[in-house]
């Protein structure tokens, strides 16, 4: 039984493989790509690819063929850019050719990361999460913020003056306070607080996942599909544990929200003054503002 399935299993990753690299041939062919390492056959970039840890990778590649540097793998294409001047260039002054971001399986289908409008691809759905966000963000709301950020510095001043030496897990805490006030008015622990742990547990794996040699499903989307027996498909294991967590950082702070404002005494927050005003229940937009949240958590939690 296994064996058939084993059997079947790796022909039809090699025939996917060829397919791959057929198509890969034909759409390079006529392209004037900008420079970069040279295309091996089948594999085309994956090893220089797999080199790129750190900086100091991209820094050789830009030592070695310019400003912009072009890599491809199995249909995934891959533009490094060195400089802040070419950034601005592509990704300012050219952002509606270049505003879109790349899906990824793993950590879009698989850890459940569509929701991120920061992930998301240019369009509608990217649009209606961008308003969402700018309606308590824009700069005349934010002020709305002031207060939350000036008891947590003061917060902050007593801890230092009290154990100058705890100063590096008293910034960590300082930042985690402010944004987890701000986004759903929860208070969170001094030290190994559920909230930050959960969301760095789900940001662990897009993490890895966006690393450009990262994960072979992204590569090979089909191998979604293969059964968790098969060798080398442990990163399905992983997948449901970030996916696990990633539903967790969404659902649990805003359903302590929901239950605070069901007994009226929800602090003032993103959360509950975007569900406070109009009717987000009928406009569909409770999903909106759920997301929107976890993406500000996330990005707080990353920077903590
Ligand atoms: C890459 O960027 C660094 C830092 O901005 C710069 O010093 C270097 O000259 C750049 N390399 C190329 C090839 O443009």
């Amino acid at each position: 039984m296994v064996d058939a399935n084993s059997t079947s299993c790796l022909l039809l990753i090699i025939l996917a493989w060829t397919v791959y690299y057929l198509l890969n041939k034909l759409r390079a062919h006529g392209h004037n790509y900008p420079p970069g390492p040279r295309y091996l056959p089948i594999i085309g970039n994956l090893l220089d690819l797999a080199k790129l840890h750190g900086s100091t990778g991209y820094q050789r590649l830009a030592k070695e063929f310019g400003d912009i540097v072009f890599l491809s793998s199995f249909g995934k294409n891959i533009l490094v850019v060195n400089s802040s001047k070419t950034a601005h260039e592509l990704f300012e002054k050219r952002s509606s050719t270049y505003s879109c971001r790349p899906q990824s399986v793993m950590s879009h289908e698989l850890i459940g990361w569509d929701f991120s409008f920061a992930h998301m691809p240019y369009g509608e759905r990217w649009n209606v999460h961008r308003r969402m966000f700018h309606r308590e963000f824009q700069q005349s709301a934010a002020t709305a913020y002031h207060p939350i950020q000036a008891e947590e510095a003061h917060a902050l001043l007593r801890n230092l003056l009290q154990n100058p030496e705890n100063w590096e897990s008293y910034l960590r805490h300082n930042a985690a306070a402010i944004i987890m006030s701000v986004t759903y008015g929860l208070k969170v622990a001094p030290t190994d607080d559920m909230y930050v742990s959960l969301a760095e547990k789900a940001l662990e794996g897009v993490g890895m996942a966006a690393s450009p040699s990262g994960f072979l499903v992204d590569f090979f989307p089909f191998l979604k599909h293969v059964p968790d027996w098969i060798p080398g498909a442990s990163f399905r294991k992983k997948a449901r544990e970030w996916h696990a967590a990633t539903i967790g950082m969404k659902d649990i702070p805003f359903e302590a929200v929901l239950e605070e404002l069901k007994m009226g005494k929800a602090a003032p927050s993103f959360v509950s003054n975007l569900l406070n005003e109009q009717e987000p229940e009928k406009n569909g937009e409770v999903e909106i503002i759920k997301n929107c949240a976890a993406v500000i958590y996330a990005a707080a939690a990353e920077s903590v």
